[in-house]
């Protein structure tokens, strides 16, 4: 375990390319859709489509990992139990943030946004195109309720594979789905040399219409 001084002394020196007014896109949605093809094909990067997704209500955040499944201009499309706390919390508060840490490429994508469901036929695509065992698990797992063992879940998961054997067709749940968050603002930030890192954030003034703004690091 690292010791106070190993903490306080971590610290790598960040890439010479940034940001560059010049070069961006009039879309930031195009930006983020290179970045991410980028953090995809960088052998270090794993999961580079996992997000941190933060929710708040009654003034407390939380936050938690989820995958981005689609991209469009409506936004940033995960899945998830829609009787989960993020859930609860998002029909009660639905203003969002969406972290995406690609640390070993110095870059970090923050997303402001509302989230709502998706269609359920949009949902119904998705969940048939999962594995199996995925289909089955979203069935088995009442996702955030307190749960008495391990062994109540596999239970619950042989009961429901029982239910449904090896070539028959698994249906949604109706509580499980997604949600697409349709972003106001959508910072990109990239280390750069002696902590001159470059922040620039995309503000949507109308539809797909974004200002550009440069942020002090
Ligand atoms: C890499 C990774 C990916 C995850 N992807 C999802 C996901 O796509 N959807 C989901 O509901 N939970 C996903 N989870 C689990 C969530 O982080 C979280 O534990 C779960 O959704 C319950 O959150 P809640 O109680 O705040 O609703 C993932 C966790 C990790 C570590």
């Amino acid at each position: 375990m690292p010791n106070r001084e190993d903490i306080a002394a971590m610290r790598r020196q960040y890439g010479e390319h940034g940001l560059i007014e010049v070069e961006l896109p009039a879309n930031p949605i195009e930006l983020f859709n290179t970045w991410l093809n980028e953090a995809a094909s960088n052998e270090i990067v794993v999961e580079a489509n996992a997000m941190v997704l933060s929710t708040e209500v009654d003034d407390q955040p939380t936050s938690r990992t989820v995958l981005l499944k689609d991209l469009t201009d409506q936004g940033f499309t995960f899945f998830s139990n829609y009787d989960s706390r993020k859930a609860k919390q998002i029909t009660k508060n639905n203003n969002v943030c969406l972290l995406f840490p690609w640390y070993p490429m110095e870059r970090q994508v923050i997303v402001i946004g509302s989230a709502s469901k998706i269609s359920e036929a949009e949902s119904d695509n998705y969940f048939t195109s999962r594995p199996r065992g995925s289909q089955i698990g979203a069935w088995a797992s009442a996702q955030s309720d307190e749960l008495s063992s391990r062994a109540e879940l596999e239970k619950r998961y042989a009961e429901f594979e029982t239910k449904w054997p090896e070539g028959s067709v698994i249906p949604r749940p109706d509580f499980w789905g997604g949600y697409v968050v349709n972003p106001i603002s959508i910072e990109f930030w990239q280390g750069r040399y002696s902590r001159l890192h470059d922040r620039i954030r995309y503000l949507r003034v109308k539809d797909n219409n974004w200002q550009i703004k440069r942020l002090n690091p």
